[in-house]
């Protein structure tokens, strides 16, 4: 069943009181609600019958105004519960029966190991009680949970503790109370045996927030990082957005079975163990910032989610594409700027342009969908994400700070959608942003092509940008958009000329901003005495495809001299795409590779720049990963990519063993000698550190195995330590490899985050026999199919990230995946339709795959017993 966002109706009923009592138990959980209701005066005339939200709940009693109604007096299906109210206001009253020791769903109320948590974005809070269960009705909480005191001692839910007491049969109880009227999607509780990490925090105003992080007792000491980072997110966010915290307590707890990331319920935030915990010895850099990142991006919820919510689930990008811009730009300010936007524009680009590409192709603001759950998707989130960036760039710093704060002030309190978000825009600025909205309905990655004419007797420069947008399901024909570009154009030495369009007064400064908002435009710049070369679309200033004709030694050019850090990345990017095309075309048609070897040159004088940020240096020696060069090609020989990408990486080693094996050493003697710290500065040493590593190791010379053996022993974190694992396993080292990998094991079976890192490496390696590794794996004690992250580090990382095994010829890949989708349907019906993504993709690749792929969708459509979130995406990639 499909529902569409023009059928949204305001609620017939409001909820302003809601009392919750949980009575916990192993067995079975008592769940009474009380809510005082009334008739919701924008909802018309008469009284309708009251149908509340609900699923797989066991009906006790219901009462109206305090009367215990009849069996004939309301009506019960699988997800309703239906009465005929008498009053415009009133009292329901309800008990029922639930089991979250068997819901391994992690939807609702669920247990991961020991302790009791809650997961109800979007529709799981229908699972708990029967509700209103949708975003626009909001209402104050008040939560009491009792449960066994030996077990579960910390009993917590949202706001503020209120009261608490013991019954005389070993149990004990808490009362919350939270001020502020939310959506039942924000509601969670908590109770575990579960230790803290406290810390305090004075906002701007001078209140004081208590600030603690629950853990399982063996992880108390992985929670000063995420501490650390959340008291530096409530600092920016007053900073930034002028947004202060508003309740006396903030709460965050890790829970090891999670489907997603993180959850921003109000006061009493829920994470995933693995974007929570880090500490030196157990989690990478990258964890660390994924950490860093996903705390902020909880505590940024508050005002953009919580605060101000959303109408309905369609308007979901309103709260995750804002927050998303917002986390981003929290990074960028903690750490290197420019490599947090070459990293989120790489995944972009892979990523959510796939997803644009593909079945499931939706726009930032869907207009239909089967199963919400679906819907947390790249192209909600981070292109979503890009539309507010896109708005910051057309309005400029201070005018999108005007109209946040506005938006912000209007709507505290409300549930919303996007038009309001770009309605405040519109107002703060007095601009009109109509056009612009085509950016949260129309789906598809815009093309957008330039040309160039250069007239060198009237001194004159003119750029043709051409934008198309390929069709999407539902959607075959698009309006332009409007695109911003930013840009320079550049002399002969690399300097910025100053930019002067025909028609304008007056010089403006150098590196400005195109609106581009017609089919075709052209702009024409005067006063050029020189043909300068543009540097187009700066700090990726649109999520488009940008096409234009450089050459080589342009593209070299660039990389150099361009003074936008994230373009001089984008230029060796480009080059890189070139030439390992040429080496895909190579073999294609029989002939041996032959690397270019100006890409060898371009990277040579990259590595030997001492001025430039060891980050950046990391970057730039990266090449594009193999599942950007299938997204970019039209019919992706995964074969082909994969070989041209290992041969240029053997080339560069080879060419550039030297400079490698300098930059190695000195910043591994750093390493060696100064503890772990986990700061900028230090991710950026490491990343280059470990790059230059993976290409040495090509080489297999027996210094490098040596040196590589002893970051993996001799070192006090995870980042040495994994990425020399990684390299080994990719190595032909057999006996060295099998020696790390089982002391690694055995050293860390007792940490599920540390083993999922174990699996994940063996997942991705791109050596034969991948399906059959992996499939030995899944037999391992540590794994589990019940476990999300279990799945993402083996099954995920096998279907994602190890192209060449995944699409072995024979299908084998597929069959295995879709094996477990099927498995996964009953357990986790969310993460049975994630991890099916790369079947979807079945139109990318050659015919006899396109069959092997389709008939394992096929398959999976037969097999029964379909979830929703499975079947909707079955079958639309089927379609
Ligand atoms: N709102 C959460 C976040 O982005 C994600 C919730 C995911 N829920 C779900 N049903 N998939 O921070
Ligand atoms: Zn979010």
């Amino acid at each position: 069943k499909t529902v569409y966002l023009k059928n949204y109706q305001a609620p017939d009923y409001l909820i302003d009181e809601t009392h919750l009592s949980f009575e916990l138990h192993e067995d079975r959980t008592l769940v009474e609600a009380r809510l005082a209701m009334r008739r919701n005066p924008a909802g018309g005339a008469g009284l309708p019958p009251l149908v509340l939200d609900g699923q797989q709940l066991e009906l006790l009693a219901v009462t109206l105004d305090g009367r215990e109604l009849g069996v004939h007096e309301y009506q019960v299906d699988d997800s309703h519960l239906s009465l005929q109210p008498e009053r415009a206001e009133f009292v329901v009253e309800t008990r029922v029966c639930i089991h979250p020791e068997s819901n391994t769903a992690l939807e609702g109320l669920y247990k991961s190991g020991k302790m009791f948590c809650t997961q109800c974005e979007a529709e799981g809070f229908r699972k708990i009680t029967y509700y209103l269960d949708r975003p626009d009705v909001m209402s104050r909480f008040t939560t009491t949970l009792s449960a066994e005191q030996q077990r579960y001692p910390v009993l917590l839910s949202n706001g503020n503790p209120v009261a608490s007491g013991n019954t005389d049969n070993g149990r004990h109880w808490a009362t919350w109370e939270d001020p502020f009227r939310k959506p039942a999607y924000l509601f969670a509780l908590v109770a575990g045996d579960l230790w803290c990490v406290e810390d305090e925090f004075t906002t701007l105003s001078g209140r004081r927030v208590t600030l603690r992080i629950y853990v399982e007792p063996e992880n108390i000491d992985k929670c000063q990082h995420a501490m650390d980072s959340l008291k530096r997110a409530m600092r920016w966010d007053e900073e930034t957005y002028g947004r202060e915290y508003d309740l006396d307590i903030f709460m965050i707890v890790a829970v090891n079975d999670f489907n997603m990331g993180a959850m921003e319920n109000k006061g009493l935030n829920i994470f995933n163990s693995g974007a929570v915990l880090a500490k030196a010895e157990t989690a990478t850099d990258a964890a660390h910032q994924r950490v860093e990142a996903i705390v902020a991006h909880e505590y940024f919820h508050n005002w953009s989610g919580n605060r101000v919510t959303c109408r309905d689930w369609f308007q979901l990008s309103l709260k995750e594409g804002f927050t998303v811009f917002r986390d981003a730009g929290f990074s960028a300010d903690m750490n290197s700027a420019t490599v947090k936007r070459i990293e989120d524009v790489a995944y972009l680009r892979t990523h959510q342009f796939a997803e644009d590409a593909g079945p499931m192709a939706h726009s930032v603001r869907p207009d239909s969908y089967m199963e919400i759950s679906n819907f947390y998707t790249l192209t909600v989130y981070e292109k979503g994400s890009e539309v507010v960036g896109m708005l910051r760039t057309l309005l400029g710093a201070e005018g999108f700070r005007r109209g946040s704060d506005l938006y912000f002030e209007r709507h505290d309190g409300q549930a919303v959608t996007c038009d309001d978000f770009v309605k405040a825009m519109e107002d703060a600025n007095g601009v009109d942003l109509t056009q612009f909205k085509r950016w949260y309905t129309q789906a598809g990655t815009p093309c957008l092509e330039v040309a160039e004419q250069y007239d060198a007797k009237a001194g004159t420069y003119t750029l043709t940008f051409r934008q198309s947008c390929p069709p999407t399901p539902s959607q075959a024909h698009k309006e332009p958009f409007v695109i911003p570009v930013a840009l320079a154009l550049l002399d002969g030495q690399g300097r910025e000329l100053p930019l002067r369009l025909t028609g304008e007064a007056e010089a403006a400064g150098s590196g400005r901003v195109l609106a581009v908002t017609a089919a075709e435009q052209a702009f024409t710049f005067v006063d050029l005495p020189e043909r300068p070369l543009p540097s187009l679309l700066r700090n990726f200033s649109a999520p488009v495809k940008l096409v234009y004709p450089y050459g080589r030694d342009q593209l070299m050019f660039l990389m150099q001299h361009d003074s936008d850090g994230f373009n001089r990345w984008e230029a060796g990017q480009q080059l890189a795409v070139q030439v390992l095309q040429e080496l895909v075309g190579q073999q294609q048609r029989g002939e041996s590779m032959v690397l270019d070897r100006r890409l060898l040159a371009a990277l040579k004088s990259v590595l030997e720049n001492e001025g430039l940020d060891p980050a950046m240096v990391a970057e730039m020696l990266s090449l594009p990963g193999e599942a950007y060069l299938i997204e970019i090609s039209a019919v992706a020989d995964v074969e082909a990519i994969h070989a041209a990408r290992e041969f240029a990486r053997r080339e560069i080693a080879g060419a550039l063993y030297e400079p490698l094996w300098q930059r190695y050493r000195s910043n591994r003697e750093v390493s060696r000698q100064s503890p772990y710290v986990a700061s900028a500065e230090h991710f950026a040493r490491r990343a280059l550190q470990n790059i230059a590593l993976s290409y040495l190791m090509l080489s297999g010379r027996p210094e490098v195995l040596a040196a590589c053996q002893d970051q993996y022993q001799a070192t006090d974190n995870m980042t040495e330590r994994l990425a020399a694992l990684a390299v080994l396993v990719n190595s032909p080292f057999e006996a060295e490899k099998a020696k790390a990998l089982a002391m690694f094991a055995d050293y860390f079976q007792d940490d599920p985050l540390v083993m999922d890192q174990w699996f994940s490496v063996q997942a991705g390696c791109s050596l034969p026999g991948g399906l059959e590794r992996v499939q030995a794996l899944m037999k391992h004690p540590a794994f589990t199919l019940k476990n999300p992250n279990k799945v993402r580090a083996l099954i995920g990382a096998f279907a994602n990230q190890n192209h060449v095994n995944f699409h072995r010829a024979d299908g084998l890949g597929y069959r295995f995946l879709a094996d477990q989708v099927i498995m996964l349907n009953a357990l986790n019906p969310q993460i049975a339709a994630r991890q099916l993504a790369p079947l979807t993709r079945w139109r990318k690749y050659d015919a006899v795959r396109q069959v092997l792929m389709r008939a394992e969708l096929e398959r999976i459509l037969a097999c029964g017993e379909l979830s929703c979130d499975v079947y909707e995406v079955v079958s639309k990639s089927l379609a």
